[in-house]
C-alpha cells in the first residue's frame, strides 16, 4: 500500500505520518509538502531514514508538480491534510487559503482521476458548520448540520469539502471527508491556542486570551484524529462524511488555567485582547456516526492529553524555540501588538 500524505510536515499530518509508519511496516509513506510557514522537516526527522517514507517538496495547487509525483510514485491513496490552517492568518489574507485550500485540493482530485485511486480522503474541519451557542449545551454538529462558515478558513475548508462532494458524484471518485474538531499534542505550531499559552507562560510572558475567554472548543489529542482517519481510509464508506470529536470541551479560559497550573505559574500572566473578528462561540461533535459505523472511540482525556502534551513542549525546547525565534516572531509582534 502506498499512500501520500499532503501537508505532512505539518502537525496533524506530520503525526499522522509518525502514525502509519509505526503501525504499518509493509506500507509506503509519500510526504508531499510546500513546507509554507507551518511546514517543518524537524517534524520529519525521526522518520527521515526510514526506507518506507519518502518526501517532496510541492504545492498541491502546482499542476505540474503533482502529476509527475502521481506519475512516479503511483500511489494507491491520498490523504489531504495540506492547508492554510490559522484563522487569524485568513482574516489578514484570505487569498492563499483558497489558493491552497481550494484550488490546490481541485488539482489534487484531478490527478486522482487521471492516474487512478482507491481512495482519496479529504481532512476537513469542524469549522465549515459554524458554531452552537453557549447556552444550548444540547446541541452538536452532525454530519447532517448544514454548512454554514464565519472565517475565510472555514469557508475555504467547506468549498473544498463541496468539491470532494461533487467530484465523487460526477466523476465517481473513491471520496471520504472527516471533519474533526481541535487538535492538541506535539508538533503543533506555536501560532495556536494551547502551544502559545505553553511557550509564553514558560517564558513568563502574557497569555493573550481573545474576549473574555468564553469561547468553548472540543478538544482532540492527535493520535487519536490518526486512528480514526487510519480507520476511515480502511474501512470507511465512500462518499460518506465523517465527524471525529470527544466530547472534550472547554473554555479557553479553562485551558489557559489549566496550562498555567501544570506549568507553577501565576494567572496574573493572563491578559484580555480585543476579540477575534467573526469568533466562534462553541464547536462541539457528536461522533455518534464514526463510533457506530467503525467502532472509533477516543483514547486520551484531557486531562491526561495535556499533561502528555506539556511534558512534550518541555522535552523538546527545541523544535518549538527555532519557530518562536525565526521569521514567526514578526508575525506575533505584529498580530499581538495590534490587540
Ligand atoms: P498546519 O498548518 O500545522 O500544517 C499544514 C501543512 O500543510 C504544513 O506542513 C504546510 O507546509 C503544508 N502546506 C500548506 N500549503 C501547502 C500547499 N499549497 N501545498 C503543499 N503543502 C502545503 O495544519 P494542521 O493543524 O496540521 O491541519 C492539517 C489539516 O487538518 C488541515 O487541512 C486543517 O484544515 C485540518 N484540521 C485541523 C485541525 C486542528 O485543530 N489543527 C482541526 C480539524 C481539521
Ligand atoms: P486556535 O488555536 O486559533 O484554533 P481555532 O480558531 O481553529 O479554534 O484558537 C482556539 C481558541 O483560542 C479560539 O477560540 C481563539 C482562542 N485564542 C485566544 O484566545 N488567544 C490566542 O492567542 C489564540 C491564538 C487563540
Amino acid at each position: 500500500m502506498k499512500i501520500i500524505v499532503t501537508g505532512g510536515a505539518g502537525f496533524i499530518g506530520g503525526n499522522f505520518v509518525h502514525y502509519m509508519l509505526n503501525k504499518y511496516n509493509d506500507y509506503k509513506i509519500i510526504c508531499l509538502d510546500a513546507l509554507t510557514y507551518a511546514g517543518n522537516m524537524e517534524t520529519l526527522e525521526p522518520v527521515n531514514c526510514n526506507p518506507n517514507f519518502k518526501f517532496y517538496k510541492a504545492d498541491i495547487a502546482d499542476r505540474e508538480a503533482v502529476y509527475e509525483i502521481f506519475e512516479k510514485e503511483k500511489p494507491d491513496i491520498i490523504v489531504n491534510f495540506a492547508a492554510e490552517s490559522h484563522v487569524d492568518r485568513s482574516i489578514d489574507n484570505p487569498g492563499i487559503f483558497l489558493q491552497t485550500n481550494v484550488i490546490g485540493t481541485g488539482v489534487l482530485m484531478d490527478a486522482c482521476r487521471k492516474y487512478g485511486i482507491t481512495r482519496y480522503h479529504q481532512v476537513s474541519t469542524d469549522e465549515v458548520y459554524g458554531d452552537l451557542p453557549l447556552d444550548r449545551p444540547d446541541l452538536f454538529f452532525t454530519e447532517n448540520t448544514p454548512l454554514h462558515t464565519s472565517s475565510p478558513y472555514s469557508a475555504s475548508k467547506a468549498s473544498a469539502d463541496l468539491l470532494v462532494q461533487a467530484y465523487h458524484r460526477t466523476f465517481k471518485l473513491p471520496v471520504t471527508i472527516s471533519r474533526c474538531s481541535n487538535n492538541y499534542g506535539p508538533y503543533h505550531f506555536p501560532e495556536k491556542l494551547i502551544p502559545l499559552m505553553i511557550a509564553n507562560a514558560l517564558a513568563d510572558k502574557e497569555l493573550p486570551v481573545y474576549g473574555k475567554g468564553e469561547n468553548v472548543r472540543d478538544w482532540l489529542y492527535v493520535e487519536d484524529h490518526c486512528s480514526a482517519i487510519d480507520l476511515i481510509i480502511h474501512k470507511g464508506r465512500v462518499g460518506e462524511v465523517y465527524n471525529i470529536g470527544g466530547h472534550n470541551e472547554r473554555t479557553n479560559l479553562e485551558v489557559v488555567k489549566i496550562i498555567l497550573k501544570e506549568l507553577g505559574k501565576s494567572e496574573d500572566l493572563i491578559r484580555y485582547v480585543t476579540d477575534r473578528p467573526g469568533h466562534d462561540m462553541r464547536y462541539a461533535i457528536d461522533p455518534a456516526k464514526i463510533h457506530n459505523e467503525l467502532g472509533w472511540l477516543p483514547e486520551t482525556k484531557f486531562e491526561d492529553g495535556i499533561k502528555k502534551t506539556i511534558k512534550w513542549y518541555l522535552d523538546n525546547k527545541d523544535w518549538w524555540q527555532h519557530i518562536i525565534n525565526g521569521e514567526y516572531k514578526d508575525y506575533y509582534e505584529k498580530h499581538y501588538s495590534r490587540k
